[in-house]
């Protein structure tokens, strides 16, 4: 105890002086490093198990002052950190935040406010409302589509899903006990993402209720495929209840033909969700409205501005044309939520699993308005020309060979020397380069494996302050690392 009988200042909340100094210091810290990402290795190089033989084996007795944690952050957290800020992460689909969107981070987290009720916050259910329409016109969906935001784009198809089996005859979720449930079937194509199987599992549908249709040359559903699935099921017993179309797959970024998926739902009377979790910012371009052809009639819709949209993580927004579907199927208000709000008035923790809610608007709203539509529309234009680019080169090239078309910012490629025409040789070529542009610390590369088997490297450029020089370097690297390979079949990864 002090003198004047109140506990030491460690063992206090911390006081407004004491805040701003930290709190200068971390927003003077987090501009250099926006500003500087690329001084760091890209693809963090500790190993695994660093941090818990670095870290105390127990929370300290005491508490301790802020100046220590902090250079413990810079000199212990920050080396197992793999920087997607850096301008040359160009793994799975590249990602950043932005100034704006870290501020608006900065004071949610102040408000520090749970956004389940209206009245816990009026603020946070109504600029989601605000901000998701804005987002929605820029999209050009329609304005029935009601809009809420998830953590992820797994959280929004698991909801949709939910949603869909609330829609089919006779299978109000809550009314049926596991033995009685019909064997229900869900669709979707053969390179849809894993968080609709991992749904499916979660809702109790499992895998079996998945039927994945196979996919034409370009990587796209092929609807006739998904039309004879269907009847075969129904004359099987199975009752399908839902599609699930791709505008921008994980592996490829190939687009679903959505208006005949559509059509074929709408025939069957199936729940149509669309996973536009990546593509789907493009259609902000008027050039690249043609993404979400057929959108417009879909049940359910998913984008992330976490993705292409220079919103920090986590900010999933799920649209749903029957939201009241999406109500019914969560909505359960124990006494101590019910509160005398006229009817009409959205409380959030209606349209999910969870109860509690951030207040995860603020940051997209303040990205909005920052960067503006124009602003948006450049920096997406100048991923898909740093891309396209990158594939003219490829294309170019003759011991290179692009496996996709590249319909947004992402190039699906492989190393292909003339010489080489085993598939497992170009596997182990390939892999070998991948982990030799990895390990350098300088560039960060992502692999897929295609429908007929081919080991591919994937470039995603999705990050505000990548330029022509990084896409130039890249290319560089790529060339120079590729002629150093060792050749021959006993070659090995990385080596
Ligand atoms: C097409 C697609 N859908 C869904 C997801 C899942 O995204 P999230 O991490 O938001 O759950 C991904 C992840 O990359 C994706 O590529």
């Amino acid at each position: 105890m002090s003198d004047n009988g109140s506990p030491p200042l460690a063992h206090r909340e911390m006081d407004p002086e004491t805040f701003r100094r930290h709190g200068y210091a971390m927003i003077d810290w987090i501009a250099d490093y926006l500003a500087h990402a690329e001084r760091y290795p890209v693809l963090s190089q500790v190993s695994p198990g660093y941090l818990r033989r670095a870290l105390p084996e127990q929370a300290p007795e005491q508490g301790e002052p802020m100046e220590r944690i902090f250079a413990d952050f810079q000199e212990q957290i920050l080396p197992g950190i793999t920087h997607w800020n850096s301008p040359t992460f160009f793994a799975y689909f590249a990602i950043t935040g932005s100034g704006p969107g870290i501020l608006g981070e900065l004071l949610a987290a102040a408000l520090n406010v749970n956004g389940m009720l209206w009245r816990t916050s009026p603020a946070v259910v109504e600029l989601e409302d605000v901000a998701l329409g804005w987002l929605r016109e820029l999209l050009g969906l329609p304005s029935e589509f009601d809009g809420t935001i998830n953590d992820t784009a797994s959280t929004s198809v698991l909801y949709a899903l939910a949603a869909a089996r609330e829609a089919a005859p006779g299978l109000r979720a809550r009314e049926l006990g596991l033995s009685g449930a019909p064997r229900l079937r869900l669709y979707q194509s053969q390179e849809a993402h894993s968080s609709v199987d991992k749904a499916a599992i979660t809702l109790g549908i499992g895998q079996q209720g998945i039927r994945k249709i196979p996919t034409d040359a370009e990587f796209r559903m092929d609807p006739a495929a998904l039309r004879a699935a269907i009847q075969e099921d129904l004359a099987a017993g199975w009752q399908p209840f839902a599609v699930v179309a791709t505008v921008g797959t994980t592996s490829t970024t190939s687009v679903d033909p959505v208006p005949a998926i559509a059509d074929v739902c709408a025939e069957y009377g199936l729940w149509l969700h669309v996973d536009a979790a990546y593509g789907g910012t493009a259609a902000i371009l008027p050039e690249r409205r043609w993404v979400l052809e057929g959108c417009e009639r879909a049940d359910s819709l998913v984008v992330n501005p976490h993705k292409w949209l220079f919103t920090p993580i986590d900010c999933s927004a799920l649209y749903c044309r029957r939201p009241e579907v999406l109500k019914q199927a969560f909505s359960l208000v124990p006494e101590y939520l019910r509160t005398s709000e006229p009817d009409g008035i959205k409380n959030l923790m209606d349209y999910g699993n969870a109860l509690g809610r951030r207040f995860r608007a603020l940051k997209l709203w303040m990205v909005l308005r920052w960067f503006g539509q124009e602003g948006l529309r450049a920096l997406l234009r100048e991923h898909l020309r740093l891309a396209q680019q990158l594939a003219e080169r490829i294309d170019a090239a003759s011991e290179f060979e692009r496996l996709a078309p590249v319909p947004f910012a992402t190039v699906v490629f492989r190393y292909h020397p003339a010489d080489v025409a085993d598939e497992a040789e170009l596997e182990r070529l390939n892999a070998a380069l991948l982990e030799r542009l990895n390990t350098s610390g300088e560039v960060f590369l992502s692999h897929t494996r295609l429908p007929g088997g081919q080991y591919a490297l994937r470039v995603s450029v999705g990050n505000a302050r990548t330029e022509q020089r990084h896409l130039d370097r890249l290319w560089e690297l790529l060339q120079q690392t590729a002629c150093t390979l060792p050749r021959g079949t006993i070659a090995a990864v990385g080596g």
